[in-house]
């Protein structure tokens, strides 16, 4: 058997386990795995790398993905599509494992719905906006670097006197900053679940500093809108393949509100993609390996059109078709748990 792997989208710590799993239990099935190169420009172009237990061993210590990842689309270029199926022939695929967010996984869902590739699907984003899975790998490395940065900048935002706004990933999701604020003890989120209201946050940070508190943390999610706006604070008008815009900025213009508003001198850092960056945590290597263990296992199996997913503390599978189109936001209920923090 010959299983394709293949990473879309942007990267994330954990999807090197995902892979390493994938080509051990290929192997010991005694099939052969070969990797993608850079998501589905691969797949189109029929670029790939040869996988084995050696060569890949001991890429689960490492960030980002071996086999290069992009925001490629083949349902955009008239012939991709085509191409793409040309390619999976000519290669003797049994199997394609596609390790994405919601657009990398929208496309196995329907090369696989209307052409009837064999597609699993494995999810990953640091956003941990997916639905159909408990948690995606990649987020809690992801809130442990934004965690480590709000303990370093509150040193200095204490220092000044100062308010710390630091803007966290989370395009449609606040769970970055929402599980990040609660782990820091934030004075304020903004999240894209919420209406941002920004006489509320100014209230709480002047009523803190005078109850003796000199400093203080805002996280905001890039994803939040500001009221009355229509769309997303942006720094590139350019969209990608699948439509989205590059966010960012939306924590500068919260700091320089907050300035203006309480005169408490106020500094923005955006993390950006520091966030997806570095070796994954142990958390994130472990639920990559048991992923990876079980999309594998569906390739060997032929349960094909499926994605792997984290229910409780176990793994199963779902039909893609259900997995994706629909975004998973915040709870309610983590919510109204952090909420009770910044009253
Ligand atoms: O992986 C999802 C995400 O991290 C979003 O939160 C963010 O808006 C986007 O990726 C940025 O991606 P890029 O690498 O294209 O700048």
């Amino acid at each position: 058997m010959k299983v394709g792997v293949l990473t879309g989208g942007g990267d994330c710590p954990g999807l090197n386990a995902v892979i390493r799993a994938v080509v051990r239990v290929v192997h010991n099935a005694g099939g052969q795995t070969l990797g993608l190169l850079e998501g589905w420009r691969g797949a189109i172009e029929g670029n790939y790398t040869a996988l084995h237990p050696e060569n890949t061993d001991d890429i689960i210590a490492r960030g980002g993905t071996i086999l290069g990842s992009s925001r490629t689309n083949p349902y955009k270029q008239p012939d991709d599509v085509d191409k793409l199926i040309a390619s999976f022939y000519r290669l003797g695929f049994d199997a394609i494992v596609a390790i994405g967010g919601d657009d990398t996984l929208g496309v196995a869902n329907k090369l696989h719905s209307e052409h009837n590739l064999p597609m699993i699907g494995c999810p990953k984003t640091i956003d941990n906006d997916l639905s159909s899975t408990d948690v995606t790998f990649g987020f809690d490395t992801s809130i442990n670097i934004v965690m480590d940065a709000v303990d370093r900048l509150r040193t200095t935002a204490e220092s000044h006197r100062r308010v710390m706004v630091i803007e966290t990933m989370g395009r449609h999701a606040g769970w970055i900053a929402c599980y990040s604020g609660v782990a820091t003890a934030a004075d304020y989120i903004l999240v894209p679940e919420v209406e941002v209201d920004f006489d509320r946050m100014c209230d709480i940070l002047v009523e803190r500093r005078k109850n003796g508190k000199q400093y203080g943390i805002v996280i905001v999610s890039e994803g939040a809108k500001l009221p009355d706006a229509a769309d997303f604070v942006t720094q590139a008008a350019e969209i990608d393949d699948f439509g989205h815009v590059r966010l960012g900025g939306l924590g500068q213009m919260v700091a320089d509100i907050i300035e203006k508003r309480t005169e408490i001198e106020t500094r923005c850092v955006t993390l950006g993609h520091l966030q997806r960056g570095g070796a994954p945590s142990a958390y994130d290597r472990v639920l990559g390996t048991r992923l990876g263990l079980h999309a594998g296992r569906l390739a060997i199996n032929k349960d094909f059109g499926k994605m792997v997913a984290l229910l409780g503390t176990k793994i199963v599978s779902v039909p893609l078709a259900e997995a994706v189109g629909t975004l998973r936001t915040l709870d309610e209920e983590f919510l109204d748990e952090a909420a009770e923090f910044f009253k």
